[in-house]
């Protein structure tokens, strides 16, 4: 319940503040979270990698998310996503798959699915004991992307 209040505040101020910064270019920049600490507090890059691994688990434990990503091979996705959160985090790391709108075009996620997922991170996150504070910072850049990902 906790988790949902601050998620919808950290939703709500990441939507009246962060615009990606190169939004009319076929390939969206988003912001980076420039203090070192937050990297730290993520494990750094390994961190990252071993955090993706709960985080799918959480994902296939999620009836909400699950049927997305049940039975299929997860590799390619997990490296797509240290490479987001470690380039986000300033781990230097760059960032070479599809834009998020290309990549979930036609999936048809929901708004209900969309959070099930951010839940997920969170409990993966919670899992790896990393501060609330930092776990806060990653959301804050991920939670835009719902316009990009939410079918509609
Ligand atoms: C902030 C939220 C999200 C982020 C940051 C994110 C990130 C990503 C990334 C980086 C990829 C790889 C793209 C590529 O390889 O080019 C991807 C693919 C994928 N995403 Fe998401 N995603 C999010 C939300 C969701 C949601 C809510 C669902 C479904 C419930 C979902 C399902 C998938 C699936 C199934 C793929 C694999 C697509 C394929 O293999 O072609 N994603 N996502």
């Amino acid at each position: 319940m906790i988790h949902k209040m601050i998620l919808g505040a950290v939703v709500a101020l990441a939507a009246a503040a962060i615009v990606p910064v190169s939004a009319q270019q076929a390939t969206v920049v988003y912001p980076t979270v420039s203090s070192p600490r937050v990297l730290e507090d993520f494990g750094g890059v390994e961190g990252i990698r071993a955090l993706m691994e709960d985080f799918e688990r959480e994902l296939i434990a999620s009836p909400a998310t699950r049927p997305f990503f049940a039975n299929r091979d997860n590799t390619a996705l997990k490296a797509r996503l240290v490479e987001q959160v470690c380039q986000i985090l300033g781990g230097g790391c760059s960032y070479t798959g599809r834009t998020m709108a290309e990549s979930h075009a036609g999936m048809g996620v929901t708004e209900a699915q969309f959070y099930a997922l951010v839940e997920a991170l969170q409990a993966a996150m919670d899992r790896r004991r990393i501060p609330f504070t930092s776990q806060n910072r990653l959301l804050a850049v991920l939670a835009p992307m719902h316009r990009d990902i939410i079918a509609r």
